[in-house]
């Protein structure tokens, strides 16, 4: 199964939309200067990357909520790789925070010296691939998905932007941060958000009072943001993001690939990945 050249972009073998990403943009965040105080939350596609970017300004800010009602999602905490990170780097305030996608082994030489805090969101690929079957039929900068049958079969082989989510998720797994990295699950977020929120304010020392937690959880519940439209994408023109096809925040929900997935989809994608958490990094071959 072959790749839309029009589409996607490939950068050292990593797979990127054409749309928001560029040769440029890939080399600005290699060459891209991390702070000690930067807070950097780092998702593979479709796990919670814009909760994050409702909830890091909110908890590094104490709850201020200008920066969520007042500054589109992308430019509040932008992501290191995207074409828009040039634009709106000299505007961020401090401390800084920022999402990405990359891979550990992408990331540029300034982050591995500084002291900056990593937030790795983790959620069940199997929502995940769910969440992205719909996305990539709203989002024109992307491949039609075809069928969900399809769609798996692209998932599993890693033809889909940022390549394969088990190589994602070990190259971060065995970063070797120690401290300085936190992870957190979708699903734990879903479960009990306030009790996320304190476990990544208590990670960034950022020390809220139990208001502030609530105040901050009812600002970043799925409904709240599906009516931000600094955040919920309308903003965006239709022919990049149609929302009649399907919303960006869609669902909002763990356990959806049970509404997806038959039982012989089930049992390939477990064996799949399951068999390749256990083996090496197979399919990147950053070598800058
Ligand atoms: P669904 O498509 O399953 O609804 P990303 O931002 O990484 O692209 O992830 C998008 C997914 O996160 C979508 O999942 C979206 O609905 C979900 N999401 C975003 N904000 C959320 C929130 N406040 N609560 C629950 N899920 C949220």
């Amino acid at each position: 199964m072959s790749l839309s050249e029009e589409m996607y972009l490939r950068y050292h073998g990593l797979i990127v939309p054409k749309e928001t990403h560029s040769y440029e943009s890939l080399e600005f965040a290699q060459g891209f200067k991390f702070e000690d105080d930067d807070v950097l939350a780092v998702t593979y596609p479709k796990s919670g990357t814009i909760w994050m970017q409702e909830i890091l300004p909110l908890v590094l800010n104490g709850g201020d909520l200008t920066p969520i009602h007042t500054i589109p999602n992308w430019e509040r905490v932008p992501w290191l790789e995207e074409k828009q990170l040039a634009r709106v780097v000299a505007k961020l305030a401090s401390p800084r925070a920022l999402v990405s996608h990359l891979p550990y082994n992408f990331m540029p030489p300034s982050f591995c010296t500084s002291k900056a805090k990593v937030i790795y969101v983790m959620r069940n690929p199997k929502d995940i691939m769910v969440s992205s079957y719909y996305f990539h039929q709203m989002a024109g900068f992307l491949e039609d998905p075809g069928t969900f049958e399809e769609f798996m079969d692209k998932f599993l082989e890693g033809k889909v932007m940022f390549g394969k989510w088990t190589d994602h998720v070990k190259s971060w797994r065995n970063s070797e941060l120690g401290d300085r990295i936190m992870y957190i699950t979708y699903e734990e977020m879903v479960q009990d958000l306030p009790a996320s929120l304190r476990h990544i304010s208590d990670f960034l020392g950022c020390n809220l009072t139990e208001e502030v937690i609530q105040k901050i959880a009812e600002h970043c519940s799925f409904k709240s943001m599906q009516n931000n439209n600094m955040s919920n994408f309308s903003l965006i023109p239709k022919v990049y993001m149609d929302s009649d096809k399907s919303p960006f925040l869609r669902k909002g929900i763990a356990g959806d690939w049970k509404n997806h997935f038959s039982s012989e989809q089930l049992a390939r994608f477990t064996s799949v990945i399951s068999k390749e958490l256990e083996g090496p990094i197979s399919c990147l071959t950053h070598d800058i």
